[in-house]
Parts: C-alpha cells; sequence; structure tokens
C-alpha cells in the first residue's frame, strides 16, 4: 500500500515506524513531515488547508490510504475532501469531527445518548455567561467550545477566576460560544479506540501529563508524556468504559448519517460516581501514539486501512505484554515562544531495542541535527514493569543533549 501521512509531530513519526512494519507497506509520503518520518518515506512540503492539491498529489502518486493526524484538517474536512475522490482515509469526515472540534455539540450528543459527563450550560455571548457565573455565586469550569490548540479549558477554583476565564476564553476565536461546566474530582485515564463507523477496538490506556511542571504544576502544554497502560483501569473498567463513555456515541453518529471512523480518543475522569466524559478527541493523542503504538502488535496498516473502508476486523490486532513511557524533551522557551537551532548530540549512540526515540520538532541543520520546534523529542521506554520502562526512558533522555532541553522527571512515578 503507498500511504499518505498528514502531519508533522512525534506522533506521526510513531506512525510512520509502526506503518512501514506492516507486510503491505510499500511507500510512504508525509505532508509536510519532520526528520522523523523523512526516514521512512518522502517529506512533501505542502499547505495542509489546499485539500484539492493534496487530492492532486494522492491521485498522481497512486496513494491508496491517507492516514490524518492532527485535529485541525480533521475539523475542516480533509477527510471529506479524499472520500469525495474515491480515496481511503483513515479519519473522521468534519461533521463526525464535531464531536472535538466543538464542545457544545459533544455535550448535546452526550447528553442525547445518556453518556455520564459533567453538567454544562452553553453561552453564545460571553456577557451571558458572566451574568450566569455572577448569579450563581460559585465557580465553574470555563471552556471555550472550539478547537484551542489545549488551550481552551480553565479550571478555577473561585468566583473571580471564573470571571477572569470567560473574559479570556472569550475574546478568542474558539470562545465564539463558551461553556461553564460543573466541576468534577477523580484520576484521569486516555481511551483511545479504533473504530469503524460502528464498531469500536480499545486500544492500551494511557495517561498524559500536560502541565508544564513535576507533580501537575505550571501552565498546560500539548503534553509532556505518558504512561500506558494505566492499571487502575482493570479490564472490566475499561468495558464499562466503551460501553457506557465511547459505544452510544458511536451509535448515536451513525444513526445521524455520520458515521465516526478514525480513532476516538475519550478523555475520563474516574469519579467516586464512576466514569465520566470530560472531552473526546477525534485522533490520537500527541504523545500518547508514542507510547500506545508500541504496545500494539499486529498489522497497523492493515487495521487503519479496514476502519476507513468501514470493516474493522478487531483480532487483527494484538495487545503486548508490559508498560511504555514516554518523556518528551522540550527546547529553551517551550511551552511559550522556543529557541530553535540548538545542536542535539546523543540520538544516534541510543542502540537498546527497549528505547524509541521519536522526533517532533527536530530539522537537519548545517550542523547536523537541531531543535525546531517547541517539543523536541519523545523518549519512550518499554518494559516488562512500569519502573523497567521508565528507568529505560530516562536513561536515555538524559544521554540525548542540547542546550535548553528541559523534561519533567516524575512521568510514570506514582
Ligand atoms: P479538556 O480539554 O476538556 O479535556 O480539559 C482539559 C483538562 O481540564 C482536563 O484534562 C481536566 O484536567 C480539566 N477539566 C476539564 N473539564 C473538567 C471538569 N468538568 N472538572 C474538572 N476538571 C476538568
Ligand atoms: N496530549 C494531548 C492531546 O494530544 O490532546
Amino acid at each position: 500500500m503507498n500511504v499518505l501521512l498528514i502531519g508533522a509531530g512525534g506522533r506521526e513519526h510513531a506512525f510512520a515506524w509502526k506503518i512501514a512494519q506492516s507486510p503491505h507497506f510499500a511507500r510512504l509520503l508525509c505532508v509536510p513531515g519532520n526528520t522523523g518520518t523523512g526516514s521512512y518515506g518522502q517529506n512533501v512540503p505542502f499547505p495542509l488547508s489546499d485539500f484539492e492539491a493534496l487530492v492532486d498529489l494522492a491521485q498522481r502518486e497512486a496513494i491508496d490510504l491517507v492516514v490524518v493526524g492532527p485535529d485541525n484538517p480533521l475539523g475542516d474536512g480533509i477527510v471529506d475532501a479524499f472520500q469525495a475522490a474515491g480515496v481511503p482515509a483513515f479519519g473522521p469526515t468534519a461533521a463526525a469531527a464535531r464531536i472535538e472540534s466543538s464542545k457544545a455539540f459533544a455535550k448535546e450528543v452526550m447528553a442525547a445518548t445518556g453518556v455520564p459527563t459533567a453538567s454544562a450550560h452553553v453561552f453564545e455571548r460571553p456577557a451571558d455567561a458572566e451574568a450566569f457565573a455572577r448569579a450563581s455565586g460559585r465557580p465553574w469550569v470555563v471552556k471555550a467550545d472550539g478547537l484551542a490548540l489545549g488551550k481552551g479549558v480553565v479550571v478555577p477554583d473561585d468566583l473571580p477566576e471564573t470571571l477572569a476565564a470567560i473574559a479570556q476564553l472569550g475574546a478568542t476565536p474558539a470562545g465564539h460560544r463558551l461553556l461553564l461546566e460543573e466541576r468534577l474530582y477523580g484520576r484521569e485515564v486516555s481511551v483511545l479506540a479504533l473504530c469503524d463507523g460502528q464498531r469500536l477496538l480499545p486500544l492500551p490506556t494511557a495517561r498524559d501529563h500536560k502541565r508544564l511542571g513535576e507533580g501537575d504544576t505550571g501552565p498546560n502544554t500539548g503534553g509532556m508524556g505518558v504512561v500506558a497502560p494505566v492499571d487502575e483501569v482493570s479490564p472490566a473498567l475499561l468495558d464499562q468504559i466503551v460501553a457506557s463513555c465511547m459505544q452510544p456515541v458511536v451509535n448515536e453518529l451513525a444513526r445521524r448519517g455520520t458515521p465516526f471512523r478514525g480513532v476516538l480518543y475519550a478523555g475520563i475522569i474516574l469519579t467516586a460516581d464512576g466514569p465520566k466524559v470530560l472531552e473526546y478527541n477525534a485522533r490520537f493523542g500527541d504523545p500518547e501514539a508514542q507510547a500506545v503504538l508500541p504496545l500494539i502488535e499486529g498489522d497497523f496498516l492493515e487495521v487503519l486501512y479496514d476502519c476507513a473502508v468501514g470493516n474493522l476486523r478487531p483480532e487483527k490486532l494484538r495487545r503486548r505484554k508490559g508498560y511504555a513511557v514516554c518523556v518528551v524533551l522540550c527546547a529553551e522557551g517551550y511551552p511559550g515562544k522556543p529557541r530553535k537551532g540548538d545542536p542535539i548530540r546523543g540520538v544516534e549512540a541510543i542502540d537498546d531495542d527497549k528505547v524509541l526515540v521519536f522526533h517532533a520538532g527536530t530539522a537537519i541543520g548545517p550542523n547536523g541535527l537541531c531543535t525546531a520546534g517547541g517539543r523536541v523529542l519523545g523518549v519512550t521506554g518499554l518494559g516488562s514493569t512500569l519502573a523497567r520502562a521508565r528507568a529505560r526512558a530516562y536513561e536515555a533522555a538524559e544521554r540525548i543533549r542540547f542546550d535548553g532541553k528541559h523534561y519533567r522527571r516524575d512521568i510514570g512515578k506514582e
């Protein structure tokens, strides 16, 4: 199969690595790709917004399957464009991706199907949200309706912080509509499941670490590290989460004529009242993919194709025993404006089949590999125990050197 991969992060490097292991794999094109995807095929520096040109490229290059990583092109209808041209694409259409791209839509679907989630109020104008919050006299979780690069949620401790968050998010494009949500308490877990429009195939559970600082402190980031699987989620609890928090939404989207094909990612909070949904994503997480993909065995490319054409066969993938810990190495300045161009040393010297180094923000400069983005590399350690996986990831993370390197040292430490 000839594959066109869309995206440029560590997630896409992990996809390329996994896809290239398939006996069906022939050739990879990646738009725009990165240093990591470049070692499995050809990177094509194309704008992601020009769907017509991308469809042309796919047809010219005899692409058999398009695999879309990031949320923005999905929300904009990239899969619709390929489908209309008869090119199979892994990922939801814009209508199905609304489960991520509009939090108000996601709430409406959850309410219609009885999926457990925080109760929420939707406001078309920030002034109405403000009046509601003031009248209630208490804090609310404030969410922007649209895609906001992980910056669309504020969890305030009191009413003044709530009002400040309404003003702040209400002034962003994603905050054209706001949600005020009841605050839930509990440990969080990410459940990702492949979906062909009807059936769900859950992948190993994962826990992301979104805050910059150790002990979950500091500003939010795209994700600083991931542990998979999460032991608190027993097989019975996973079945319960899929049955009560995911399958009803898949059924409802199919019933409405907009079936969900791709990967459905449920952000779950384990409350005293049982698991509840915080949000859905319509794609793999990054760095979640860098920990989850190494834990599955089987022909991943074939399964992506099967999802895209509506014929998922769950027996095609197996779960590997053991654990994965992914630690993200960041550049000076991240999550603000990262410094670029710092030479990276030590990646080639890592020679352990239980350590994977995924490129995110790197480039090949005049003097070799250098930093080129905020999240620079994802270092995944594998092991039969969480402690072994963690030790491998951190040993490698230390051996990789670049000026300004920073990372959390508590990923997977309970
Ligand atoms: P989301 O993008 O909706 O997953 O929100 C990002 C983060 O905000 C989540 O991972 C939670 O830590 C937190 N969060 C979102 N909604 C709630 C809620 N209703 N109660 C408590 N925390 C929340
Ligand atoms: N790591 C969080 C996300 O990809 O949404």
